[in-house]
């Protein structure tokens, strides 16, 4: 794998929504050639594509799969918006010798804001409070009912405790709330306890703070038996993916009061979310903004950008993702 120097112009083809960081980003020794959805692609002649060294995909809505990747016989390199990559084939693009860049870091601390404003949220019922007083209710009834849930009693188990989970987990200590965490291995550095089954972390805690990335190793992962385990007390925040909880599950769970209420920022089918949730008083519902802040979405807009410019600079990415680690140049 390798980025050559050349005085040639280099091909991009700019995959997903329009983006000014990424479309002014770029001298003039690149050609960006800018498709919104994988449907537009069709547009795309095959004397362009036969061109195109690098992809920019500037939103997880422009799935780059085998067969994008397969229209573009010099691709070398695909840089992707988001920490999460599940809308790239990164076993394709390992198995072609193509690079796969993300944007790690320049999010972990506002995703991690948003969790802890979730579980608050949550655990406090801010969106509950706020329709009573618009309402009207609080110069007309008494007062707005205690609050069920509270961080004060909480033990919270994080799923996943990686940059963004031990962001949460800085957040919720200087809370004064214990945490333990799931995840395959011990995360170097971490003193918090580990517990390499889920379930068995299940029952010690009240609170599950999700943090993984999406894919088939975790879909599905916080199933019935895993609410079973947390309990009616059971709170269920998640900020990672919808595929890694089963949605019908924990529809049941909230309706039948297996569990207390959950926090969703991330669901199965986005951006539908299922009537039933819409309806429910004990969830906080996002439409996935964990990053959405101008501040964050411009830094990892930049990353996009830096990371092609870096491999065609003849350097390497700045932030390739494990499966395709860099050996060369
Ligand atoms: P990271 O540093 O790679 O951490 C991932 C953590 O998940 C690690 O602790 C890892 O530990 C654990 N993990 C991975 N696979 C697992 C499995 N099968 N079972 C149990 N634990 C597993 O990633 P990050 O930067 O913290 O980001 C995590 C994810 O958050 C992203 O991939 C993305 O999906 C999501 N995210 C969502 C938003 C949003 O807007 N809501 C924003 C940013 C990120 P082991 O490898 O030891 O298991
Ligand atoms: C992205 C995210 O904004 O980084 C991630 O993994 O989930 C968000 O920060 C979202 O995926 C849109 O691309």
């Amino acid at each position: 794998m390798s980025g050559n120097i050349s005085s040639e112009k280099i091909d991009l083809l700019v995959y997903g929504p329009n983006k000014p960081i990424v479309d002014n980003g770029f001298s003039d020794q690149f050609i960006l050639h800018p498709f919104e959805t994988k449907a537009d692609l069709d547009r795309l002649s095959p004397a362009a594509a036969g061109k195109i060294r690098g992809v920019a995909v500037t939103y997880s809505t422009a799935r780059c799969d085998g067969a994008v990747m397969a229209l573009l016989p010099k691709l070398e390199i695909v840089s992707s918006f988001g920490v999460g990559y599940d809308h790239v084939d990164a076993n394709y693009a390992r198995e072609h010798n193509i690079v796969v860049t993300n944007t790690p870091d320049v999010l972990t601390e506002e995703v991690a804001d948003i969790a802890l404003g979730l579980l608050i949220a949550t655990l406090r019922e801010f969106i509950k409070a706020d329709r009573y007083l618009r309402s009207g209710l609080w110069t007309s009834t008494q007062q707005f009912p205690l609050s069920a849930g509270s961080l004060r009693d909480r033990k919270v188990g994080m799923v996943g405790m990686g940059r963004i989970g031990q962001a949460i987990g800085r957040r919720l200590e200087a809370s004064h709330v214990p945490v333990v965490y799931h995840s395959r291995n011990p995360a170097p550095g971490v003193a918090y306890k580990h517990y390499p089954d889920l379930i068995e972390m299940a029952k010690a805690v009240d609170t599950l703070v999700v943090i993984v990335p999406g894919g088939p190793s975790t879909a599905k992962m916080i199933n019935a038996d895993v609410m079973k385990a947390l309990g009616p007390r059971g709170v269920i925040i998640n900020v990672a993916r919808g595929s890694v909880v089963e949605e019908v599950a924990l529809i049941s769970a909230l309706k039948s009061g297996g569990i207390l209420a959950a926090g969703l920022d991330v669901f199965a089918n986005e951006p539908t979310v299922p009537d039933e949730l819409r309806a429910m008083q004990n969830v906080v519902l996002l439409p996935h903004i964990g990053s959405a802040s101008v501040v964050t979405r411009n830094a990892m807009d930049q990353l996009v950008v830096d990371n092609l410019k870096a491999w065609f600079a003849g350097k390497p990415p700045l932030t390739p993702i494990a499966e395709t680690p860099v050996t060369s140049r």
